[in-house]
């Protein structure tokens, strides 16, 4: 049965926001250690206003470190730390024998993670990083032989079938875009997992969970198809923990895959 396609990808938002219920989250966290997931814009904010109450007064109100207090330049490369996982270990053990304390105990897990992802955001200048890859051809291959259009948005043009990349380059470093691209199942989160369903005469169907009941479950599929199962009609189904995001590691050369990786850490809000 097909939809409305004017109105399909609003299906679809329903049906995200249905599985990625508050209890998958810390879950997840749990599973994986350390990824993290409070890195929107709005956990920047409250990132920053953080940073000015407990670290500004050693690292500076613009983070670019201090001589006196020895708090060194948060917004360069950061010597100790190369992932988001060591910023957040700093932060919550400190750094023996120096003037960099962990934070009081009792400040939450995602408090910890909103400062990480202030100070990842202080770091991603373009010009602080050289990269083998050219914008312009990442861009071509994005919307031509790549037509990564057809499930990602940039800039209020292509799919929702994917994360909207308009400000990728924000949230993203180049290590992680390249992993994105050629191991997409490396970090699903919850919000990007599916369902396959096994019909009793054999078809398989995988898509978003739109709903499920004690009558039977429903599906959009990728090509916005919406199907509807009863459970006697069901052999079985599962959940899918994997991307539905192909791996362009075959793909793709080496150096283009680079120029896609220069195009999406450009990929950030215009000044
Ligand atoms: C009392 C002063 C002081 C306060 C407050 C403080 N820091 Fe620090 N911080 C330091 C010093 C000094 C170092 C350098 C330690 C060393 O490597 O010798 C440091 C190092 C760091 C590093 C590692 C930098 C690198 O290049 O690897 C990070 C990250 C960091 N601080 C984050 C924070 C955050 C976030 C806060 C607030 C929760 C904070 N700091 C509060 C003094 C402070
Ligand atoms: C069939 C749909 C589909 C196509 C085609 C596709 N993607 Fe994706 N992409 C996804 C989905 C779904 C996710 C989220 C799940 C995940 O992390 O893999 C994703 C995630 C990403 C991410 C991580 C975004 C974030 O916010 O963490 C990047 C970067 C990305 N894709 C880039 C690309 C590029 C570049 C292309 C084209 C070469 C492409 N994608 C093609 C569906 C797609």
């Amino acid at each position: 049965m097909g939809l409305n396609s004017k109105f399909w990808w609003k299906w679809l938002l329903v049906g995200g926001t249905f599985c990625f219920s508050l209890t998958n989250i810390p879950a997840l966290a749990q599973e994986t250690g350390f990824i993290n997931l409070y890195n929107t814009g709005v956990d920047i904010r409250l990132g920053a206003r953080y940073f000015e109450r407990q670290c500004s007064r050693c690292h500076g109100l613009d983070a670019k470190g201090n001589d006196e207090t020895g708090a060194p330049d948060l917004t360069v490369r950061l010597s100790r730390a190369s992932s988001d996982a060591g910023v957040f270990r700093i932060i919550r053990e400190g750094i023996a024998g120096t003037a960099m304390l962990p934070v009081s105990a009792d400040v939450p897990d995602p408090q910890v993670w909103q400062l990480v992802t202030y100070i990842a955001s202080l770091n991603t200048d373009p010009a602080n990083f050289d990269l083998p890859g050219s914008v312009a051809a990442g861009a071509a291959l994005f919307t031509g032989r790549g037509d990564c259009g057809s499930c990602h948005m940039v800039g209020g043009v292509g799919g929702r079938r994917g994360p909207d990349l308009s400000r990728v380059g924000e949230r993203r470093d180049p290590d992680e875009l390249k992993t994105d691209l050629i191991d997409p199942n490396e970090t699903v989160l919850p919000r990007w997992w599916t369902i396959r369903a096994t019909a009793t005469d054999g078809t398989v169907v995988e898509g978003w969970r739109m709903g499920e009941d004690t009558f039977g479950i429903r599906l959009i599929d990728a090509n916005a198809n919406l199907w509807s199962f009863s459970k006697e009609q069901m052999q079985s189904y599962e959940r899918v923990e994997d991307s539905t995001m192909p791996s362009y590691a075959q793909t793709f050369s080496e150096s283009e895959i680079d120029d896609l990786v220069a195009y999406l850490f450009s990929l950030r809000k215009e000044n």
